[in-house]
């Protein structure tokens, strides 16, 4: 394909973000054109006037310190145990209320959708938080590609379940597979994403890969990792910590400082690489996403509905 000097790798003579999303490449039609022009074009620089400008937390710190049950319930067993999971192939179904339902390869779904940076707050139940430089599609590209049915109220989303890769998931004290879902209008809302990539690279497998959500007002429980299925419906559907504890974690979640959760308060968090001497932080209401995400809840009582 490509002739180069050998100890040139192919990162060094692309942008890194084609790179990052060599599938989305190989999946083009356009075959080497796409390599080497039109994906380009569709993936360089695409900035967001969505992303905060706040000091990014650092690479090795979003990728060390994860919550990822199927790994282990340990911040730093993702990173030493998620090599294992095998994420090419992969494929999503989608169903449920759709006049488009399939199982889609990840290859056949990066063709249809745009790729952009989007800089995020993250911030996570546990009350700490980071900024993570994101690379994704807004969900409701694919919703509107598997053109929903109108009576389509909820989006359930699901986790990979396959334990002879995952070791958390032999751990029986958790309800297999991790599910999670969002209201209709949550789920279209343009903040949320599902992300293929961090910091300009894929995603590495701890922090999700290949294919996970991320809702920035709620909190990071949420944003639900590798993704094998997506379902509308009609009825809410189940979620997984909401299992767990009703009381500690809402269907709905959003990030929200005057709902404590029952044994720890929500009015601050500690940012994750800011030293063991860094003052906490105030939360923010829908973790500051407010002016775009409030109108959402008008008139629900969010005590409630937390
Ligand atoms: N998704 C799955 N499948 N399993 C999990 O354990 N943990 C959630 C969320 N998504 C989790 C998950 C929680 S509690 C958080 S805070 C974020 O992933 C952490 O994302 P990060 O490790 O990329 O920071």
């Amino acid at each position: 394909m490509y002739r180069i000097k050998t100890d040139l790798k192919y990162s060094d003579i692309t942008p890194r973000a084609d790179f990052m999303n060599r599938r989305q490449v190989i999946a083009g039609a356009a075959g080497l054109l796409a390599a080497g022009g039109m994906a380009q074009a569709r993936m360089t620089g695409k900035k967001s006037r969505y992303s905060t400008d706040e000091k990014q937390t650092k690479f090795k710190d979003a990728t060390s310190y994860n919550n990822f049950y199927e790994f282990g319930t340990g911040k730093e067993d993702p990173a030493k145990y998620a090599d294992k999971l095998t994420t090419d192939p992969w494929s999503v179904e989608i169903g449920g209320l759709v006049n488009k339902p399939g199982n889609y390869s990840l290859g056949d779904i990066l063709k249809t959708v745009t790729l952009e940076e989007r800089i995020y707050r993250f911030r996570c139940v546990e009350a700490w938080a980071m900024v993570v430089p994101w690379i994704g599609f807004q969900l409701s590209d694919l919703i509107a590609a598997a053109d929903p049915a109108g009576n389509a109220k909820y989006v359930a989303f699901e986790t990979l379940h396959r334990p002879s890769e995952m070791r958390g998931q032999k751990n029986p004290t958790f309800p297999w597979p991790y599910v999670e879902g969002l209201r209709m209008d949550e789920a279209m809302h343009p903040l949320t994403i599902l992300a293929t990539g961090m910091y300009e690279e894929e995603l590495p497998n701890q922090n999700g890969a290949p294919l996970r959500l991320v809702v920035p007002w709620k909190y990071g429980f949420k944003s639900i990792k590798s993704i094998v299925k997506i379902t509308l419906t009609e009825k809410k559907p189940p979620t997984t910590w909401n299992q767990i504890s009703r009381r500690a974690y809402g269907f709905y979640a959003n990030v929200n400082p005057d709902v404590d959760h029952p044994r720890w308060s929500q009015g601050s968090h500690r940012v994750i690489g800011g030293g063991l001497f860094a003052s906490r932080q105030p939360t923010q209401k829908f973790n500051g996403y407010g002016d775009e995400v409030a109108g959402l809840y008008t008139g629900m009582d969010l005590q409630k509905f937390f």
